[in-house]
């Protein structure tokens, strides 16, 4: 489906006026995907993504270099797993609209036999999940519709594509924000790490609390102020723990763009995001 195919905003789900289905959502509350698709440049938003969207980078004017930073460095991560880890299985929680560089993309340009899960839990992702599922013909994508915290859930239907008893990379890009300490986001990461043998990966990045404090927790409130969804953000010890067990990879856990950058300008990019690569041992 693309953009133009998404109801129009104010029309909830269900229906369009020309009788055909839409999946469920509402365009009057912002989420979270829309928003990110509206900084990244994307045109799969509406007013009130916009309107939140604006609201964050009016308290952190970096706002939407940190989120390009993080989507480049999902690209560096996939490509090093791909590449320099042997890595051929990818389970992507949290996928976000597609845009450019997206992990089945990245990781089939670096081996075409690469097999690639993504998991979201919002309709408009949804929508676009056949944009997701044009993968390598040597290669498998799939897409599953389910939550985070259903680990088991997403533990079995990705089995239809991925085989648990070899290498695994999880990636949790930009998602366990969305996941409050109600919610257990540490057990939520040992499941799902559980399942792949030794040589599995871990690849994630997190909005940091901890690095530029004032404005970063402004953006939070401001853009929550739009969403139902709470946002948590976590400083460098909470994200550093995610990773409890495994041998990390250098240059260990930076901000997203001192991750293996590619050129100057990418390095000196602003990010309040923290990210890592671990692998089990
Ligand atoms: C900020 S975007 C990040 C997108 C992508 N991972 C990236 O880093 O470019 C967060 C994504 O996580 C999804 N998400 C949020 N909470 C989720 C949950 N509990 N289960 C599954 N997906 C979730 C959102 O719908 C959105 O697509």
């Amino acid at each position: 489906m693309t953009s133009a195919e998404l109801p129009p905003p104010g029309e909830p789900a269900g229906k369009s006026a020309g009788g055909e289905e839409h999946p469920s959502f509402d365009t009057s509350v912002a989420h979270v995907a829309r928003i990110y698709d509206y900084w990244l440049g994307g045109k799969d938003n509406y007013a009130v993504d916009r309107a939140a969207g604006d609201a964050g980078v009016r308290a952190y004017p970096d706002l939407v270099y940190s989120v390009r930073a993080n989507r480049a460095f999902l690209a560096r991560a996939v490509r090093y797993l791909a590449l320099e880890a042997g890595i051929r299985q990818f389970l992507d929680i949290g996928t976000g609209i597609p845009t450019s560089n997206n992990t089945h993309e990245v990781a089939q340009a670096a081996a075409p036999d690469s097999r690639v899960v993504y998991v979201d839990n919002d309709p408009v992702v949804l929508a676009h999940a056949r944009a997701l599922l044009t993968g390598s013909p040597e290669g498998a994508t799939d897409y599953l519709d389910a939550d985070l915290r259903d680990t088991d859930k997403i533990l079995d239907e990705a089995a239809q594509t991925l085989d648990f008893s070899q290498p695994v990379a999880i990636v949790l890009m930009a998602i366990l924000h969305l996941i409050g300490d109600q919610d257990d986001p540490y057990g939520i990461v040992s499941k799902l790490t559980a399942a792949g043998p030794a040589g599995s990966y871990l690849a994630l990045s997190h909005v940091a609390s901890d690095i530029d404090r004032k404005a970063v927790a402004e953006a939070r409130e401001q853009v929550s102020s739009f969403m139902t969804v709470k946002q948590t953000y976590r400083d460098h010890a909470q994200v550093t723990r995610f990773f409890d067990g495994r041998e990390i990879v250098e240059p260990g856990f930076v901000m997203v763009s001192e991750w293996r950058p590619v050129s100057a300008a990418e390095a000196a990019t602003p990010s309040a995001i923290w990210c890592g690569v671990g692998r089990k041992i």
